[in-house]
């Protein structure tokens, strides 16, 4: 049987989003922002941190495939659902939910890049060291993690949990 264990409280997250907003409204002040949320698990952290900015900003989303099961991507990964906006000459920040291997991240950057944004850096909400496989740096990191499976705050396992206000470790129970 599976158990969670509580790691970041709604509270304790709620303080560190709007700390990032902060960060993300004084570096970027003057520029053309693009907030571009990775589907579909930055949707909460993106709702949060949008409400905390305090400079003109526009969003949009992408989706990412990656061939595998849900909980390990494999490398092997495409666009499901592109942007709707131009992003040549834009401030773009990614708002992603987690990065674990980093290959997301590389592949969405790299992607990215190709369209001539006059900048483009990565928000993430959890950044999980275990895994790391590609060199990926977050220019905005919410909580620094060694390893675990955890779900809540748009998190999800096999896509339960997301709604979840607080993030929990995912343990496995005892018999
Ligand atoms: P990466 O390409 O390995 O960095 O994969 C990152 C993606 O894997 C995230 O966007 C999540 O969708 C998923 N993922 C990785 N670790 C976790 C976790 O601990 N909980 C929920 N999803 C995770
Ligand atoms: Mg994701």
């Amino acid at each position: 049987m599976k158990e969670k264990e509580l790691l970041y409280s709604q509270e304790v997250i709620a303080e560190r989003v709007r700390e990032l907003a902060d960060r993300i409204s004084r570096d970027l002040e003057g520029k053309d922002v693009v907030l571009i949320g990775v589907l579909k698990g930055a949707f909460i952290f993106l709702a949060d941190l949008v409400r905390s900015l305090t400079i003109p900003h526009t969003v949009d989303f992408v989706r990412l495939a990656s061939y595998g099961s849900g909980t390990v991507s494999s490398g092997e990964i495409t666009i499901s659902k592109d942007l709707e906006t131009d992003i040549e000459g834009k401030a773009v920040v990614i708002v992603e939910d987690i990065i674990d291997t980093g290959e997301s991240m590389a592949f969405l950057q790299e992607r990215l890049r190709k369209r001539n944004p006059a900048s483009v850096q990565i928000c993430v909400l959890i950044d999980k060291a275990e895994r790391r496989e590609k060199t990926v740096t977050a220019d905005y990191v919410g909580f620094a993690l060694d390893e675990g499976f955890i779900v809540g705050y748009g998190l999800d396992f096999d896509e339960r949990f997301r709604f979840l206000p607080d993030i929990y470790e995912i343990k496995e129970g005892k018999q």
